[in-house]
């Protein structure tokens, strides 16, 4: 069986999230398709290599499979992965792979699993991994469309987005990064998540008004920045967007990943377009 689930575009809210702010995000019209079949054994390939279950090169589906296997008995499966979804970049590789892998899994061995289900197991193979996350993205890579979570409130995002990739980082290196100045300076911190949950509220209630998104996405990088993930390499290319008239700011954990911006006219340099509101997790024709 094949399974495709979505890749996610945060527009607001991250990292506060995790400490149960209010954050905005949207599907995205990249897909990552997980293909399953019933084998003696456990062998995964994909564009990082061919393993057997491996905690350290392959540490999402592996830690999906563990899952999985604790709940429904498991015994092998070959696995294959494919994705246009860039690798470590905030764009939600990582929770698409976790959902399309249990999703094709459950199809598979024939076993029926609700949205919620698939939900569930894939934001706790999340925690196994990166030890804290709020569940944002496997959420979003299961159901798809676009929200204001975690309160579960739909949304229409009107607009197109342009995207730049800064590089590869580690998701979980960033979030434990926030945790440790949440420690040394709490007080600050709990404000500056605050502000970013004020943002989320208001984008949500304006999501029609392009001024407004503009003015909170350039807000919202600011917490960012004082937060610690943004990079002087994003602060640059920021400041040049804005030179032209763009906002910009960092998706996802940041410390270098993707940036993006509303796309008006011409597509900025080495960026790439992206639609919101894209379908989730889903099985495909063979
Ligand atoms: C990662 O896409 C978003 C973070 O807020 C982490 C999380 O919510 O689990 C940085």
């Amino acid at each position: 069986m094949i399974a495709s689930a979505p890749g996610k575009i945060i527009l607001f809210g991250e990292h506060a999230v995790v400490y149960g702010r209010h954050a905005i995000v949207s599907a995205i019209n990249l897909r990552c398709r997980v293909k399953v079949r019933r084998a003696r054994e456990f062998k995964i390939k994909s564009q990082i290599g061919v393993t057997g279950l491996d905690f350290r090169v392959h540490p999402y589906v592996s830690f999906a499979v563990k899952r999985f296997g604790e709940v429904f008995n498991l015994s092998g499966a070959q696995i294959e992965i494919e994705s246009d979804i860039p690798i470590g970049s905030g764009l939600g590789s990582s929770g698409a792979v976790i959902v399309a892998t249990i999703k094709a899994l459950s199809a598979e061995f024939g076993i029926e699993m609700s949205r919620e289900e698939i939900f569930e197991m894939a934001k706790q193979v999340e925690i196994d991994v990166q030890g804290r996350a709020s569940g944002i993205d496997p959420f979003i890579s299961t159901y798809g469309g676009a929200w204001l979570f975690p309160e579960r409130r739909e949304l229409n995002v009107p607009f197109e987005f342009f995207v730049i990739n800064m590089g590869r980082r580690s998701t979980a290196e960033m979030v434990s990064k926030v945790a440790v100045l949440k420690k040394q300076h709490p007080e600050i911190t709990e404000k500056i998540f605050d502000a970013i949950d004020r943002i989320s509220i208001e984008a949500s209630r304006n999501m029609g008004d392009k001024e407004t998104i503009k003015r909170l996405i350039s807000i919202n990088q600011s917490l960012l920045r004082a937060i610690g993930v943004s990079t002087p390499e994003i602060d640059r290319v920021i400041a040049e967007l804005e030179r032209r008239g763009l906002n910009a700011k960092i998706t996802g954990a940041g410390g270098g990943g993707c940036l993006f911006g509303i796309l008006e006219g011409v597509i900025p340099e080495n960026s790439i377009v992206v639609r919101c509101g894209e379908e989730g997790v889903r099985i495909e024709d063979e």
